[in-house]
């Protein structure tokens, strides 16, 4: 069985860049489950698909014709070979992605797809139900998580990085209702796997995150 390394958590906590830094330091593969998610809800934005027509939105999950391939920035979203990195990060495809995740018959469309990324050298899973329900049997299994005043600080200085003129309490406010409806949907409702390590990482620097999972990998 290949290693698999799940890291679960809710919005900004700060998963993707620490899932993609294990996953270079220790060779693993690296699914962003959550790019899936937005791939679909891109592929329903794109064709006008409703976003509570379950089995037209569970067809565009099981049809999707996507690649992901490691660069230099990061990793590339391609969409029947065209990159979409870009455009699957836009405020409104992650709201519409939180939405199509809330319908059952997607996830279940998504579910092989995800379990294919498991091979050798092993994985690392980064998303909300990657130890509960992707992988049960991970070998190892963390959850990350950090206060929502944290994430929404986090979050505000990557946007003023980028220029983007942005307001703080508007911020923390979308983190609370992604949390919400995160964690009190009927569907896969985001929670620790009984066998995760719980680390919250609202004192702590990404490297310091990095090295607390790299010791528990080396274990
Ligand atoms: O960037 P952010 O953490 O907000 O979102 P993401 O990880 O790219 O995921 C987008 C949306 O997909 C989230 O709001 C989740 O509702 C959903 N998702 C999920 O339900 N299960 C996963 N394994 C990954 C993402």
């Amino acid at each position: 069985n290949p290693l698999v390394i799940t890291i679960d958590g809710p919005s900004g906590s700060g998963k993707g860049t620490v899932s993609q830094r294990i996953a270079q330091t220790l060779g693993l593969q690296l699914l962003d489950s959550g790019a899936l998610y937005r791939l679909v809800a891109l592929v329903a934005v794109r064709t006008n698909t409703s976003l509570d027509d379950a089995p037209a939105l569970a067809a565009i999950a099981l049809n999707l014709d996507i690649s992901f391939q490691p660069t230099d920035s990061g990793v590339q979203a391609r969409l029947a070979g065209e990159d979409v990195s870009l455009a699957i990060r836009a405020e409104a495809i992650g709201l519409a992605a939180s939405q199509v995740a809330a319908i059952q018959p997607v996830r279940d469309a998504l579910l092989a797809r995800q379990r294919a990324f498991a091979v050798e050298p092993g994985l690392v899973a980064d998303g909300r139900d990657m130890g509960t329900a992707v992988f049960p049997n991970a070998q190892i299994k963390i959850y990350l998580t950090a206060s929502a005043e944290e994430r929404a600080n986090r979050r505000y200085n990557q946007l003023k990085a980028k220029g983007e003129s942005v307001s703080l309490p508007r911020l923390l406010e979308d983190i609370q209702a992604r949390d919400a409806r995160d964690m009190n949907r009927q569907v896969s409702p985001l929670k620790p796997a009984e066998d995760a390590v719980i680390i919250d990482s609202s004192l702590m620097g990404i490297d310091e995150v990095q090295d607390a999972i790299l010791a528990i990998v080396d274990k």
